[in-house]
């Protein structure tokens, strides 16, 4: 298929367009490079543009023929979007909405989205199951719960069909070596921790240990890029297959507290990690972890990285190279 997809040059766009190039699909990425980064590019062919821009958009759509929209642009950080909310609805709900705007002008219907598990919020059950209520405590988490609303309105009116992918902790680096994270600033626990090996983090802190868990250390669900990449496209193949819209949690329903994931960084490594505990950061809930359950039946998704080890050593190779 011809796909747009936004946010191509970030760190699981970049991933997942390298994986839907190797099953032949034809790639038109559309980044405004504020984050993305053009050493990400693995190929297809690369608008400059921004999604605030509705012309922008027209202009890509009428110079292709888009069959299905892969949409990752986005801000990222949870902490910012409490202090500045403003930047994050604009750059991510109001930039969403033109986007679908576009698509539905141009009678384009597929459309994958990169969702989050911060829709979720607190969890009530673990692990989380799709359809535990949705109840977003972070402007971050808000915006991508407003756009999946939207979808199932734009689905129900316009027949507009998606998948809404709900990532959890998303790590690692492309077992190839080509592509990796490159967040500035990172704040990610994984590279963080590496980083600050390789003496270019100044220090590594664990935001709290008194969350109510075995170490007091907050648990989460750590899933390798890679994985998470051929998980966009077997929703792709499925969304087109079954004509069916739907929200599938991307995780591996094991956790690993801070401290565990230490551990295993400093196995992977070699070297000792010198933590400091600080305090818990704002927003932080003590656990996220995903039932993948229905990723393995609908998408028919198996992970390839089970080990958080593997995760660790793919983004370590690729953070001693950059
Ligand atoms: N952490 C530290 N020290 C650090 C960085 C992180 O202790 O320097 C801790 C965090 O407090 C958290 C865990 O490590 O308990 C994981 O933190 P990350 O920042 O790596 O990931 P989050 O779980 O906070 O965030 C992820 C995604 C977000 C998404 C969020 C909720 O990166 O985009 O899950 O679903 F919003």
């Amino acid at each position: 298929m011809k796909v747009l997809v936004t946010g191509g040059a970030g760190y699981i766009g970049s991933h997942t367009v390298k994986e839907l190039l190797k099953k032949g699909h034809e790639i038109i990425i559309f980044d405004n490079f504020s984050s993305g980064r053009k050493e990400l590019v693995c190929g297809g062919e690369v608008i400059h543009g921004d999604l605030r821009s509705k012309e922008e958009i027209k202009a890509a759509f009428e110079n292709h023929k888009i069959e299905a929209v892969l949409h990752f642009a986005a801000l990222i950080q949870v902490g910012e979007s409490y202090t500045n909310p403003q930047k994050y609805y604009l750059h991510n709900l109001i930039t969403s909405l033109n986007l679908l705007e576009t698509m539905l002008k141009f009678g384009i219907k597929y459309f994958i989205f990169s969702s989050s598990a911060a829709v979720y919020g607190i969890p009530q059950r673990i692990p989380l199951e799709e359809d535990h209520p949705l109840n977003p405590i972070n402007p971050y988490g808000t915006t991508k719960f407003m756009v999946e609303r939207i979808l199932q309105d734009y689905d129900r009116a316009y027949g507009l069909k998606y998948v809404s992918l709900r990532y959890f902790n998303a790590a690692g680096a492309d077992p190839d070596g080509q592509i990796g994270e490159m967040h500035d600033p990172e704040t990610h626990l994984i590279p963080s921790i590496l980083l600050h090996l390789l003496g270019k983090k100044d220090n590594f802190q664990v935001f709290g240990n008194d969350f109510p868990t075995p170490d007091g250390t907050a648990i989460r669900d750590y899933i390798h890029v890679t994985d998470l990449a051929r998980a966009h496209v077997l929703a792709l193949e499925r969304l087109t297959a079954e004509n069916q819209s739907q929200a599938i949690n991307l995780g591996s329903s094991r956790g690993y507290s801070v401290l565990e994931v230490v551990k295993a960084v400093e196995k992977v490594t070699g070297k000792k990690v010198n933590l400091k505990f600080g305090p818990r950061r704002q927003g932080d809930v003590p656990v996220l972890l995903a039932s993948s359950q229905k990723a393995e039946s609908w998408l028919g998704w198996q992970r390839e990285f089970s080990e958080l080890e593997e995760i660790i050593e793919t983004a370590w190779k690729w953070h001693q190279k950059h």
